[in-house]
């Protein structure tokens, strides 16, 4: 069983921060959410994997994943020209995949299931043509939608339905075999012109495949937006921090709670309210980090207050009150100026969002 991760695109919905990086390198309790998708292949004991990347994000998640030895995996990249959709992406990578049968995952995709129990039951019913995993949401149109049966078997597909025949979307896990080349040869582009991966599905079906599909019964999150991605952050940081502290922590500091703290990192005259993940080399000082909130390795805090948010690498927060339910970038200078009445000094890059309370 080899695995095909998608990881191209441009990533529109996260600008600013993904002007410059790609949307599955965007970071969930400090670690970017290709790595989680990794995880959950290694440990369905997948570990050849081929990443489909694009020109945008070739160099940036080619230097995030190495050659795979850091997760137990050999990582092969295959570059998808132009973003020509789902099917054509696994069209791409018809050499690499060969005869094998493989996991097709969304990069971007975070679900709080693992898929061993999926990969294992398609491997061993040969009798099976494909497999996806499917979850309720409550706005189907802006998905794969599925229509089931009662043996747990899917009977057609619809890619972005007006009018959904369920409320069960495709989640982005599929499993397939080498017959899903044949049929994505015998697919034509959608009105969004792009060969879609559904149809592809669709075409197994009427060529008499059986398609099961497994059941999210745990967490999907989408880190497409500033509230989703701090949602995300927030899940992870519930169900899978685990404590331990690696770098300093001062007698006049107190952590309560489950806090990660990562190598070289300083805690001093602070307090700390887990659920916390901070990450190596950060200075907290004269500071408070309360709940939900993921401080990226480098970043500096000092006298202000960050609650709820996400802070990303070596960005600098000084003599700031209170800062909350944000998402800050990388290598951002957040500090009091000079005490001018009414007077905000900026320098913000693109399509930034900037919220002032009000007196
Ligand atoms: C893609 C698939 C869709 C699936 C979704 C999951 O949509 O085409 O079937 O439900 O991923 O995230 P896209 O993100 O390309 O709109």
């Amino acid at each position: 069983m080899k695995a095909l991760v998608l990881a191209g695109g441009a990533g529109t919905r996260l600008r600013p921060l993904t002007h410059t990086g790609a949307k599955q390198l965007v970071p969930v309790a400090n670690r970017p959410v290709l790595f989680y998708v990794v995880d959950n292949l290694v440990d369905a004991g997948v570990v050849d994997i081929g990443v489909i990347v694009s020109p945008e994000s070739s160099a940036e998640i080619t230097r995030a994943l190495g050659d795979g030895s850091a997760f137990g995996a050999n990582f092969s990249y295959i570059l998808q020209e132009k973003p020509a959709g789902l099917a054509h992406a696994v069209a791409t990578a018809r050499t690499y995949l060969g005869d094998d049968d493989f996991v097709m995952y969304l990069g971007d995709n975070l679900v709080g299931m693992k898929i061993r129990e999926m990969v294992e039951s398609f491997a061993r019913d040969a009798s099976l043509a494909g497999s996806v995993m499917l979850k309720e949401v409550p706005n189907p149109s802006a998905f794969g939608v599925a229509e089931t049966d009662e043996k747990g078997e899917v009977v057609g597909l619809v890619e972005k339905p007006k009018e959904p025949k369920s409320n069960l979307a495709l989640v982005g896990i599929y499993l397939f075999r080498k017959s899903i080349f044949d049929a994505i040869a015998r697919i034509q582009p959608s009105a969004r012109g792009e060969l879609e991966i559904t149809d592809a599905i669709n075409r197994l079906i009427l060529d008499g495949g059986r398609v099961r599909f497994t059941h999210l019964d745990k967490w999907w999150l989408d880190t497409g937006k500033k509230d989703d991605l701090l949602l995300a952050n927030d899940t992870v940081l519930d169900d899978w921090l685990v404590s331990g502290v690696e770098g300093e922590v001062d007698a006049a500091s107190v952590c309560t709670g489950r806090v990660r703290i990562g190598k070289g990192t300083r805690i001093e005259r602070s307090v700390i309210r887990g659920p916390v993940i901070i990450g190596e080399n950060a200075h907290i000082c004269d500071a408070r980090i309360e709940p939900f909130t993921a401080i990226g390795d480098g970043v500096t805090v000092v006298r202000s207050t960050v609650a709820h948010s996400v802070v990303m690498e070596k960005t600098s927060i000084v003599d700031i009150e209170r800062v909350a339910d944000s998402l800050i970038g990388k290598r951002v200078v957040l500090r009091q100026g000079s005490p001018r009445h009414h007077t905000l000094s900026l320098m913000i890059g693109d399509d930034c969002v900037v919220e002032l309370s009000k007196e």
